[in-house]
């Protein structure tokens, strides 16, 4: 028997000051697309802000349905958005702001499990790693590579023949 730790390192910073001015850019972005989200339902308001290699900057928010299965999160309507407007270009970071009780959380909300495969499929695809920026009121963690948040992960590399 063999045993594998695998480790994940999340940057933390306590404030928007002590980021570099790409990344603070890229937040407020998330925070302003929180007030286009469509959230009825949840009153959980989510936006994401999605950075191209070619300094193109893709907002999306999250979308929700009376069906609910139906509804999308903000990580995947922009990372969706940007794939198809800018099919060549790569995505290099995505940051993630939340808004629910008449402020921004606290504490940054990280990707459910469909949105990290998603952009996973993103990474893989241009094969750049997405920097994942999740931002809160008190704190932003910071993870280089989507493929972090989901070790162990299935992508098109496992259906290969060997
Ligand atoms: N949601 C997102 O948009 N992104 C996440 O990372 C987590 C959850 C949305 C989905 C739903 O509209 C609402 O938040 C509550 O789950």
């Amino acid at each position: 028997m063999k045993t594998t730790e695998i480790t994940t390192i999340v940057y933390e910073y306590n404030s928007v000051d002590e980021l570099n001015a790409q990344d603070r850019n890229l937040i407020e972005k998330a925070r302003q697309a929180t007030k286009s989200s469509y959230a009825p339902y949840s009153g959980f308001q989510v936006g994401a802000a999605v950075l191209l290699a070619n300094g193109e900057i893709i907002c999306g928010s999250n979308q929700e349905n009376a069906a609910f299965p139906s509804g999308l999160c903000a990580e995947r309507v922009s990372v969706f958005a940007a794939n198809a407007g800018f099919p060549d270009v790569p995505v290099i970071a995505v940051a993630v702001a939340s808004f629910s009780g008449n402020e921004f959380t606290p504490m940054p909300v990280p990707p459910c499990g469909s949105c990290r495969q998603v952009m996973l499929e993103t990474q893989e695809r241009f094969k750049y790693p997405i920097r994942i920026i999740l931002s809160g009121k008190d704190r932003i963690w910071i993870v280089e590579g989507i493929d972090k948040l989901l070790p162990l992960s299935f992508t098109s590399d496992c259906m290969k023949k060997s």
